[in-house]
């Protein structure tokens, strides 16, 4: 008879198996019922040993419950993303740049890898002795979201493996086909929005704050990089991975040369109809990370990979009405009502119309036959009308001359496509306004949805954003409204609530759309003045002053961020939001004067001893400027480990010093 830690790893092995088989190569050994039973079967060894669990068994992958918020994660390499091409001639213009890079002759060709262009959202994972460490979502390249947790919940990737060096991983989360119709019916059934594509319901799902409900997205991954140099091309790293038992999607091929490129592209075409998941193009990549090396990376993107994207899906159908939505700007936004159609995995009945000249030129009329693509955009849009099928008696659609909310009039402005409501007070501007206030990233209220909203506008209830935070107070009043029952009312309170407690001011500035101001400016904008109160003190002049001189803030924003502070109805707004206990503080930007690092400027490189944004903030605390990039004037390339000779050679180049960061602790006075 087995020992119990016997019988425990044997489970184990042979859940993770079932797992890898199930959900990584789609074809299962078993039924689920007999997983199920697996399963059972280790809970109750588990249930009689319990120290026997330990983060490795299957059982840990879901926790119990819900995480605070989500921490902020750095890259330690930066994760770049795709230039993108949708010809022949610009793939062919790619190759003679790798060609020239490489001083590779006319007829030698460079071997490439092609791989599918999974859509979904791009995650990193570490592992570190040889155990699921980390998960960290993309963000903005250098610094995302620890989402750890939830990344756990991928049955499809192994919470060990048997490689105990460490190993950092990129890939996309993908969510299937079949899974996102299942979990968009079950949401449909819930009254809940159903997600427009699988790219949204993954990273949804990976910024969930429970892990038990990320589990029920039914996530899975799939390699297409390894940052560490075990291997000398990323053929061999990625079939490295796979004998790991680490899921990759197992479609590259190499390729000697363009012309197997282009190959590779056209057979895709028809096998991505046979995928499960949503790929929208080829990756190609250089396969030699020596040669990689050599190529580098522009600022954007790595020199050495494109990506070519195949013509998005479209669809025809026909236009049932035409009509002009007004934005939070005031902006009237035609809109086509559709006989409901098909198109990439959802069905669609409303496509954009941009502006009303987009309207003119195409000379989109109700009745044609038309064109819609979803050119990665959530919402639809009509891109061509197929005139040989236009019905008889047909006429041009005219651009309201009233607004059709509020029925007052409308204008357009010089140098502008849209037509604007004039009435500032109109419930459809209202309602935008407030919708955009609750958005993520804003204020984040995320149970106050459109209809909600329009209900509460309409009933008198919100004014102005303000008045969100006084609903609380108004339990009977929301009882009062549609669909409303005193669960959902809690929830809608404890939301408002969490953003009354828990934003920074870069949310709330965000939120309340001051024109030209977008998330970075907002965050700039916080950090120079921590709160609400203290923007209001400031008199309009000093604002739009004290504003132009902030780096990253151009003459445009500042005019336009004094002109809102001026403006006596928002004052009034901004005034109620403090009255009632919004908090939206943020720390202030350190102001440093003769810091030990005061004219000197860095760039960091490399593996170094803590988080490259920990460094910088260290730089920054002791005056100093750091360059994402050595560029000319750069004094000290700080180098960790694993530095690149491209790295040092440019710094030499440049007379950029190259030092190690223990002599940066000495500049810092450490
Ligand atoms: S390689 C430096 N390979 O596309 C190159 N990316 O536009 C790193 N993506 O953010 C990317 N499938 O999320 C690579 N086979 C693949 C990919 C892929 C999808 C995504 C990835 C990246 C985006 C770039």
């Amino acid at each position: 008879m087995a020992s119990a830690a016997e019988r425990h790893r044997q489970l184990c092995a042979e859940i993770t198996h079932h797992d890898h088989l199930y959900y990584v190569l789609d074809r299962p050994e078993i039924s689920d019922r007999d997983y199920d039973r697996l399963f059972a079967a280790l809970r109750a060894l588990e249930a009689e040993h319990p120290e026997l669990v330990s983060a490795l068994s299957p059982t840990q992958r879901v926790g119990e419950r819900p995480r605070e918020g989500i921490e902020k994660a750095a890259h330690e390499v930066p994760m770049f993303s795709l230039d993108n091409t949708y010809s022949a001639a610009e793939l062919s213009e790619f190759d003679r740049r790798v060609r020239e890079g490489l001083g590779q002759d006319e007829g030698e060709p460079v071997t490439y890898v092609a791989e599918p262009k999974l859509d979904g959202a791009s995650l990193e994972v570490l592992y570190r002795e040889g155990r699921l460490f980390r998960g960290v979502t993309r963000g903005d390249g250098r610094v995302g979201e620890d989402v750890t947790e939830n990344v756990r919940t991928i049955r499809g990737l192994p919470l060990g493996i048997a490689d105990k060096r460490p190993l950092t991983l990129r890939g996309e989360v993908v969510i299937y086909r079949r899974d996102l119709e299942r979990i968009n019916k079950l949401r449909v059934e819930r009254e809940e929005e159903p997600f427009a594509n699988p790219r949204n319901a993954a990273s949804g799902a990976l910024r969930l704050l429970d892990s038990r409900q990320a589990a029920e997205r039914g996530l899975r991954i799939f390699f297409y990089d390894v940052v560490e140099r075990y291997h000398d091309s990323h053929d061999a790293a990625l079939l490295a991975l796979s004998e790991l038992g680490l899921p990759t999607h197992g479609l590259q091929r190499r390729c000697a040369g363009l012309s197997e490129v282009v190959d590779f592209i056209e057979g895709f075409e028809d096998l991505r109809q046979t995928l499960p998941y949503e790929t929208d193009g080829v990756v190609v990549k250089v396969d030699a990370l020596g040669e990689r090396d050599r190529l580098g990376s522009t600022s954007r993107f790595p020199r050495w990979a494109i990506a070519y994207k195949y013509e998005a899906e479209r669809a025809a159908t026909k236009v049932l009405g035409i009509e002009a939505d007004v934005g939070r700007t005031g902006a009237l936004t035609p809109v086509a009502n559709l006989e409901p159609v098909a198109l990439s995995g959802t069905t669609v009945s409303r496509a954009s119309l941009h502006n009303i000249d987009y309207v003119a030129d195409k000379d989109v009329r109700v009745g044609d036959t038309v064109l819609i693509e979803k050119a990665g955009e959530i919402i639809p849009q009509v891109v061509g009308v197929e005139l040989e099928l236009r019905p008889e008696g047909t006429r041009a659609w005219e651009p309201p001359r009233e607004c059709p909310v509020c029925g007052s009039g409308v204008v357009r402005a010089e140098d502008e496509a849209a037509l604007r409501c004039v009435n500032g007070r109109c419930p459809g501007r209202v309602k935008a306004g407030i919708f955009y206030f609750t958005r993520r990233g804003a204020m984040d209220v995320d149970r106050l949805g459109k209809a909600l909203v329009e209900q509460l506008v309409d009933r008198g209830l919100l004014m102005d954003v303000g008045d969100i935070f006084a609903l609380p107070g108004k339990r009977e009043a929301l009882l009062g409204l549609e669909r409303m029952a005193d669960k959902s009312v809690d929830r809608v309170i404890e939301a408002i609530e969490r953003a009354r407690e828990g934003r920074t001011l870069a949310q709330l500035l965000t939120g309340l759309g001051i024109a030209h101001v977008g998330a970075v400016a907002a965050g700039l904008i916080a950090r120079r003045y921590g709160t609400l109160a203290a923007l209001l003190e400031r008199s309009s002049e000093a604002l739009e002053e004290e504003l132009s001189e902030l780096h990253g803030i151009g003459p445009k924003m500042a005019a336009s961020v004094a002109a809102f502070f001026a403006d006596p109805e928002q004052r009034a707004v901004a005034q109620k939001l403090l009255e009632l206990g919004v908090k939206a503080e943020q720390p202030l930007a350190k102001v440093v004067e003769g810091g030990a690092l005061e004219g000197l400027s860095f760039c960091v490189t490399g593996v170094l001893s803590k988080p490259r944004d920990e460094i910088h903030a260290d730089i920054e605390a002791a005056g100093g400027e750091v360059h994402k990039s050595v560029k000319k004037g750069t004094r000290y390339l700080v180098a960790g480990a694993k530095v690149g000779a491209s790295k040092r050679t440019k710094a030499e180049k440049l007379c950029t010093e190259v030092i190690d960061e223990a002599r940066l602790q000495e500049l810092l006075g450490q």
